[in-house]
């Protein structure tokens, strides 16, 4: 059984959090002298701190309880503050499976977090053998799961995923920030199962919402509530609220958004795997294709002297470019763009 508060940095388990005028005073009606805020305008007001009707919607969409949800601006936000509630900075260790998404690492630094990385194995799976003796580690807190990954796009598989979730006695951070392109089903709903999970989704990739910065967590009351101790009071503005809500009523035109896509990623993955440049196309579960060609950095700065920008990954996977699916319009002409390319 995992113990949270021998899991929690002390510190933490001692705060006491700000609290902030609309913490106190939870009504909506009334003469409000509470907060030093101008009486003038219509954005005049602070936010809800803990953003109630949006969780009640995507209690519904998502099928789990209010108080098992965290939102934070954006994942990336979620993820310094798993480093925050649960590494003890120049002590305390994360783990992470790679090539994987770059700000794991970049928020353990910032906390002054050692990040132990356990390579994927050639086909982009969790190498259990070599992650397993590490869990005895007392100082490993965290361990970060990606899936679908970035930048491999495939999903890790599902039994290897749980087996991390039983074995390792910190907490497992899953970030499915992809999971609505993927035909694998979420972990999400292994939150009711395991106290030591946290499952992270976004609304920036199919929900469109990248500019309005909303990521969830899903979570044991007990981890959410070390989250909410802290954020910022007012981490989410009532103008990006709005917006997420208002997207959460509009569940038809998203679904029909990302059959879209996923219909373009094996259009596009076809176009590419016929190319002469184009060594290898990974399956992906994602909104992007990762591909291995004969010249990584030759092929993407052709592609910028084009006016086309992808991603080069070639640091992080020898020789590969990772491509966003976009409008058909828009892949059309990063087709023409590579066939206009030798090498
Ligand atoms: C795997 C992964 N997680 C999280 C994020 C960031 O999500 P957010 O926009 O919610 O901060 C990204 C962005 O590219 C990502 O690739």
């Amino acid at each position: 059984m995992v113990d949270l508060n021998k899991l929690v940095r002390e510190n933490v388990i001692k705060l006491t959090p700000y609290s902030c005028a609309r913490d106190e005073f939870k009504g909506k009606t009334g003469i409000f002298l509470d907060a030093n805020e101008n009486p003038y305008g219509n954005l005049n007001r602070y936010p809800d701190p803990y953003q109630r009707e949006l969780k009640t919607a995507i209690s519904e969409v998502k099928g789990i309880e209010e108080k098992k949800i965290f939102l934070g601006n954006g994942s990336d936000e979620i993820i310094d503050l798993c480093f925050r509630v649960f590494c003890n900075p120049g002590v305390d260790k994360a783990l992470t499976f790679t090539p994987t998404y770059g700000m794991y690492g970049v928020s353990a630094s910032v906390n002054d977090v050692e990040v132990v990385k356990i390579p994927l194995t050639d086909s982009f799976q969790i190498d259990l053998k070599k992650a397993e003796p590490r869990f005895s580690d007392k100082n490993l807190k965290l361990v970060f799961i990606c899936s679908p990954n970035n930048p491999t796009a495939n999903s890790m598989n599902y039994p290897d995923v749980e087996y991390i979730i039983t074995k390792f006695k910190g907490v497992v951070v899953i970030d499915e920030a992809y999971i609505d392109f993927s035909e694998k089903p979420s972990f999400i709903k292994l939150v009711n199962k395991y106290p030591n999970l946290i499952v992270m989704q976004t609304f920036s990739k199919a929900l469109g919402l990248a500019s309005v910065r909303v990521g969830m967590a899903f979570s044991n009351p007990a981890i959410i509530q070390y989250l909410n101790k802290l954020k910022p009071p007012y981490n989410i503005s009532a103008i990006n609220q709005k917006a997420a809500l208002r997207k959460l009523g509009q569940i038809e035109q998203y679904q029909s958004q990302v059959l879209r896509i996923k219909k373009e990623r094996e259009r596009i993955s076809v176009l590419l795997s016929k190319m002469s440049t184009v060594e290898k196309v990974y399956p992906s579960d994602a909104n992007f294709i990762l591909a291995k060609v004969k010249n990584a950095n030759y092929i993407y700065n052709a592609l910028v002297n084009r006016n086309i920008i992808i991603r080069n990954r070639t640091n992080l996977v020898e020789n590969c470019l990772r491509i966003t699916i976009g409008k058909k319009s828009e892949n059309d002409q990063l087709i023409r763009a590579l066939k206009s390319i030798s090498i």
